[in-house]
């Protein structure tokens, strides 16, 4: 029912075509969907502000630090793993419900923690959930969007998740001077309590799940309210005959449910789109930079006092860029922005490695990273979250959006164990090219592989990715 809402498939069904009350409401709902994605970026921010309290009060050892660091990223592939299935079980609201209790346990484990062990367990609770959240939010946001604005709520969640980052950044700079490490974490209960009442009290249940779990007139009278009877009965009906085609192919196909449906040959294309995007995204050196970002500030010969504060002039522009995608998202689509983002960071990682490895002039390597945040914030950050919910066919969308989650997890965690003792070996500014070859590649896979799919409904969305790959689409 996901692609539904407007009249004419395929169409870019303008705004007009679902009522503005309408609209509002899934907008509500959208915002209280992405707040996973708020509590994603908040508690992988909030680490850096935290640590360096802490180290001096449990006495930590550099791999003690880094162990409560990256703990959260292993917990987030395995939260993101099991999510997809649980997610098809038991529904998307029920599993975010559950998602909110994680995030409030691991959240009073981190702030009553007494030594270093009490503190990675609560770090892994916490990864579970980020994890299970970051699967299960583009699922979810995709379910309830009609196509005309689908892009923009998508696109909430990287919003989400940018503004967790700074709110993290933020708590840090306020607690810092009273070294209240205990109270940075706290304050995420209270994302984390929003999050559980929104899935108890407000979110309706996926009209997608609803169908596909036989109770289609629940799900109708959901769209009734929001849309009216003939509307609903529409999309109601399409949504139905989708998924029979659907479980059609699967049968033929012989394929058992869940993460092994994802290698039936008619949904590889979605996922080759997913996994690779899903590693181009850290691969392309993001989180080196963003944490970096002080450092080479630093390097540029401003006052190095306060890390904290350049580390929230990052995550304002990170921020302000990713509110441009939103307004862009469904106007310009999905491909152009992707491809402007690869290019510019593509560029702009290079000119940063230049300037390390040849004498610049500090404010030209400020210039290089301000662009390549930007260029990334502004495309391929939020489009990527985007591109999860849409590509992969409904009966094995949650699948799909858990399998190219945790590689996204994963790539995050092999990127950060890998730049520091790179960049030993071969040079800062070199380690930084690595990036730009990747941006490269990734760019000349967008051009030949990703379709739009602005406007399109998931029937669409499927035979042009079919056309992209030159694969043969399954009768439906
Ligand atoms: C990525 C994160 C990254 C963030 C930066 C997200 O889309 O998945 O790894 O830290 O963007 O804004």
């Amino acid at each position: 029912m996901a692609q539904g809402f407007s009249r004419e498939p395929g169409t870019h069904g303008p705004l007009s075509d679902v009522p503005t009350r309408a609209v509002r409401k899934i907008s509500l709902w959208a915002v209280a969907i992405a707040l996973g994605g708020f509590l994603f970026g908040f508690d992988t921010g909030v680490i850096s502000g935290a640590l360096l309290y802490i180290k001096d009060d449990f006495h930590l050892n550099s791999i003690q630090q880094s162990s409560v660091v990256s703990v959260l990223l292993i917990g987030a592939v395995v939260g993101s793993l099991l999510s997809g299935r649980l997610s098809d079980r038991i529904g998307r609201r029920k599993i975010l419900a559950l998602v909110g209790v994680a995030f409030l346990a691991g959240t009073a484990v981190v702030t009553f923690a007494g030594g270093f062990v009490t503190l990675l367990v609560g770090r892994i609770v916490l990864g579970l959930s980020v994890g299970a959240a970051s699967a299960t939010v583009p699922v979810y946001l995709s379910e309830i969007s009609p196509p005309a604005i689908r892009g923009r709520l998508l696109t909430l969640n990287q919003l989400m998740i940018t503004v967790g980052i700074l709110a993290a950044y933020l708590v840090n700079l306020a607690f810092a001077s009273s070294e209240m490490w205990r109270a940075m974490f706290a304050v995420g209960a209270v994302p984390a309590a929003l999050l559980l009442a929104a899935a108890l009290w407000l979110l309706p249940e996926s009209p997608q799940w609803l169908i596909t779990h036989g109770r289609a007139e629940v799900a109708r009278r959901g769209i009734t309210a929001l849309i009216g009877p003939d509307a609903a009965d529409e999309v109601v009906s399409r949504a139905q005959q989708r998924m029979a085609d659907d479980r059609e192919t699967r049968k033929q196909q012989n394929e058992e449910q869940g993460h092994k449906q994802l290698s039936a040959p008619d949904v590889r294309p979605a996922l080759v789109i997913g996994l690779t995007l899903a590693a181009v995204q850290q691969f392309g050196g993001i989180n080196s930079i963003i944490y970096y970002a002080p450092t080479i500030i630093q390097q540029t010969g401003l006052n190095a006092s306060n890390s904290i504060l350049y580390s929230v002039a990052i995550g304002v522009i990170n921020l302000l860029m990713t509110l441009v995608a939103i307004r862009m998202v469904d106007r310009i689509g999905r491909r152009p922005m992707v491809l402007v983002s690869l290019g510019l960071m593509a560029v702009s990682v290079f000119l940063l490695g230049l300037s390390f490895i040849v004498e610049m002039g500090s404010e030209l390597t400020l210039l290089f990273m301000v662009v390549y945040i930007a260029a990334y914030a502004g495309g391929l950050g939020p489009v990527f979250w985007t591109l999860i919910g849409e590509v992969f066919p409904p009966s094995v969308r949650a699948a799909g959006s858990s399998a190219s989650t945790a590689v996204n997890w994963m790539s995050n965690f092999a990127v950060s164990l890998a730049f520091l003792p790179l960049a030993t070996v071969i040079g800062q500014g070199e380690t930084f090219w690595v990036f730009a070859v990747i941006c490269v590649l990734a760019f000349a896979f967008v051009v030949k592989y990703l379709p739009e799919t602005k406007g399109r409904d998931d029937e669409q969305i499927d035979r042009a990715l079919h056309q992209r790959f030159g694969s043969r689409q399954p009768h439906r």
